[in-house]
């Protein structure tokens, strides 16, 4: 059986290639993955580069309302970043391999650590709808592995270690910032299902019995994959909605992206503080 990541090198490469030509020079060190509803976090960017994504060759397309689907290259806080303004999402119908993929370019494009955003329901009882989330670790329920098929050594190791695929010194600093700023931040486990289709009551039950706080539908393929690629990951959840036990209602991808967006500025204000700390 012929695996499509065989030739994986050589699609990355030419995208790598692509990008490159377009943007004279400039090397991203950090990597930022906007979620639902995150997506104005972009409007920070000084002098931004934006390349559609249906532009590089190889990359998947974005079709989801609220995700816009541009790389962009520019300065936050003075630092080279390139970010990806809507993420691909395994519920589309894209392989993982394609979910990630961004990912890999990324990373060969020069960014060395990567930040990820996300909307997730909370499961923990003491979060609270619009409360911010670090995220201290994830477990992985989604039903296939990015990594699956033949391994490329030059992209990263054949059994990848996941036990600080969410950075700890990163999150030191996210939490003293927060503190120092007074920005109310929680921290758990974030839970990955397929969905698209929302929790059950009996699932978001079993999230939570499973040890998470949060859970959605993204971020943890990108982080495997970070982590494969030798990249430091720093992590957020928006909790755009919250499971009560005792009353258990319905949300709605509107919401979601209500919240999202609301609850993303101050998400915001903490990343371009913990930028400003961070290495050139
Ligand atoms: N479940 C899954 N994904 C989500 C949720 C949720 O409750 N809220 C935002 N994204």
């Amino acid at each position: 059986m012929v695996y499509p990541s065989q030739d994986l090198k050589r699609r990355l490469l030419q995208s790598v290639d692509a990008i490159q030509s377009r943007i004279q020079g400039f090397e991203p060190h950090y990597a930022l993955i906007l979620g639902s509803g995150l997506g104005h976090l972009a409007e920070h960017l000084e002098q931004p580069l934006a390349i559609p994504y249906w532009e590089i060759p190889n990359f998947p397309v974005s079709t989801v309302a609220g995700h816009a689907g541009n790389l962009l290259f520019g300065r936050l806080a003075g630092r080279p970043f390139v970010v990806m303004q809507g993420r691909f999402h395994y519920y589309e119908g894209y392989a993982m391999e394609e979910v990630t993929f961004p990912v890999r370019v990324m990373k060969l494009l020069g960014a060395k650590t990567l930040i990820v955003s996300n909307a997730a329901g909370g499961v923990n009882p003491h979060f609270q709808v619009g409360d911010l989330m670090l995220i201290r670790d994830h477990i992985n329920l989604m039903p296939e592995n990015p990594l699956r098929g033949p391994n490329d050594p030059s992209l990263g190791p054949r059994f990848p270690s996941m036990h600080n695929a969410y950075d700890a010194t990163l999150r030191q600093k996210a939490r003293s910032l927060a503190e120092a700023l007074d920005i109310p931040l929680k921290e758990g486990v974030y839970l990955a299902l397929q969905g698209p289709n929302l929790e059950t009551p009996a699932e978001y039950r079993m999230v939570r019995i499973l040890g998470a706080d949060a859970v959605g539908m993204s971020t943890v393929p990108e982080v495997i994959v970070a982590n494969h690629m030798g990249m430091s990951v720093l992590g957020f959840s928006v909790i755009t909605n919250v499971f009560r036990e005792e009353a258990p209602e319905p949300t709605t991808h509107e919401d979601v992206v209500a919240v999202s967006e609301k609850a993303g500025k101050v998400l915001g204000q903490l990343l371009e503080a913990l930028i400003q700390e961070l290495p050139e």
